[in-house]
């Protein structure tokens, strides 16, 4: 493909969004504090925290055991892999790894990869993405393995595979790529990119981290060989999960006791366990989705409700994100990183800029006193804000969002920056300019 590999072409109709039913699924949002740190990690659902309680109060004890109480804690535990097969659309629940974070899960990975991998081999990653997808693999630069860098194109920072295409050799291995830029939101075509490196014989690591709060996950329709995301950003706990094609997990090295065999798929990955409370409040996440979905108008099976309730929640962020970027595209002293434009099926509500004549770090100090919550800095992207030229400038302000959030709370945030910014500037540029 020569186009970027970014998804394209118009937003199709959408339910809509019970937001009245969505906010008081979360307590955490009765604090009175208007949360845009999302992409930081999202709040939890009240059902989460129940199955977790339910499980430490009436299941902790470890599985494994003949008695009937380790059962159904072994049980509980692969009641939280199965949800998170029908969540990603996985084949089976041993393709299922959990892990404590993507960025342990990705230090697995690689550590359990080595094995395969000779001196001389490549992996590609990309200046986009999160260091946890690029350092586990720039890290077996100690085994002899060659790293090269997939660099975005242009104002709008997109992956070309053309330039993807010159970087593959018949020695490249792997290609980690992030399915969204936890800085920039923009959505990489996953499909598309999949499809062009197994043409070329190599195996495709996907960071869904920054997508997975946003849109459904397809892992079979994607063909994708490896995908993480983190379960605390999705509105569940501190825990993350690996998925992998069944017979590549089978192939990778064991992380675990020598005497757990290759075959002992997920557990060689899962060195100590996975954590059974987690697990098993996760499950909580795919009953919300599928809950939402049923609201929006679904009357399909688990899978149909899943994709209805992340296509409301799709349009309503879209008109989230279009309210911000609207009014930054109207501000000739803001510069937008990433997609212009909120209704872009290839973006997602996390919205970095910059403000000229501003540090991020004091601007978002001031947006505090407001009991707005968003962040600053380069949010772990460092080489992509290197290469953007902000690292010494505190690198960006980052508004992102959940679905959860509401056109009001955008109004006060763009309300108490025109404050904070004097004003002079607002509303008077060219709305649609970019800047
Ligand atoms: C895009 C992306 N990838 C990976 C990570 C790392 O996730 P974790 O905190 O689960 O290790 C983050 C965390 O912010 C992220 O935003």
């Amino acid at each position: 493909m020569r186009s970027s590999a970014t998804e394209s072409g118009t937003a199709v109709s959408a339910p809509r969004l019970d937001i009245d039913f969505v906010r008081t699924q979360f307590s955490g949002l009765a604090q009175g504090w208007v949360l845009f740190d999302n992409a930081g990690g999202t709040q939890v659902l009240a059902r989460v925290v129940e199955r977790m309680n339910d499980f430490l109060f009436h299941r902790n004890v470890q599985i494994g055991g003949s008695y009937e109480l380790s059962q159904r804690a072994a049980a509980a535990l692969f009641d939280g892999r199965r949800a998170m097969m029908r969540l990603v659309n996985a084949r089976r629940p041993e393709e299922i790894v959990f892990a404590p974070s993507s960025t342990v899960a990705l230090q697995n990975l690689s550590r359990a990869m080595a094995g395969q991998l000779s001196a001389g081999d490549e992996i590609v990653v990309t200046t986009t993405d999160h260091e946890s997808n690029i350092g586990p693999w720039a890290g077996l630069e100690r085994c002899g393995i060659r790293t090269k860098f997939w660099q975005p194109r242009g104002e709008r920072l997109l992956l070309d595979l053309e330039d993807l295409g010159s970087l593959m050799t018949p020695r490249t291995r792997l290609v980690a790529v992030t399915h969204v830029s936890n800085i920039l939101g923009t959505v990489n075509r996953i499909d598309e990119i999949a499809r062009y490196v197994h043409e070329r014989g190599a195996e495709i690591c996907v960071d869904s981290v920054a997508y997975a709060p946003h849109a459904a996950i397809d892992v079979q329709t994607w063909d994708v060989d490896y995908l993480v995301f983190s379960l605390y950003k999705v509105f569940g706990p501190h825990a993350a999960v690996l998925y992998g094609r069944h017979e590549l997990l089978a192939e990778l090295d064991n992380l675990y006791h020598y005497f757990y065999g290759k075959d002992k798929v997920p557990a060689k990955l899962e060195p100590g366990n996975a954590n059974y409370e987690l697990a098993f409040g996760s499950t909580g996440i795919v009953d919300y989705l599928g809950e939402l979905g049923r609201r929006s108008g679904s009357a399909g099976g688990e899978r149909a409700a899943i994709e209805a309730a992340f296509a409301a929640i799709r349009a309503h962020e879209q008109r989230l994100a279009e309210r911000l970027l609207g009014w930054l595209r109207g501000r000739p002293d803001c510069r937008i990183l990433g997609l212009p434009s909120g209704g872009d099926p290839g973006r997602v509500p996390t919205i970095s800029f910059t403000v000229a004549g501003h540090d991020p770090g004091e601007l978002a100090r001031r947006v505090d006193g407001y009991r707005i919550a968003l962040r600053y800095g380069d949010f772990h992207a460092r080489r992509l804000v290197e290469y953007l030229g902000l690292a010494g400038a505190n690198g960006v302000l980052r508004v992102s969002m959940a679905h959860y959030n509401t056109p009001g709370e955008v109004d006060a945030l763009t309300e108490a920056l025109a404050e904070i910014l004097g004003d002079g500037a607002a509303g008077v540029g060219v709305p649609g300019s970019g800047c």
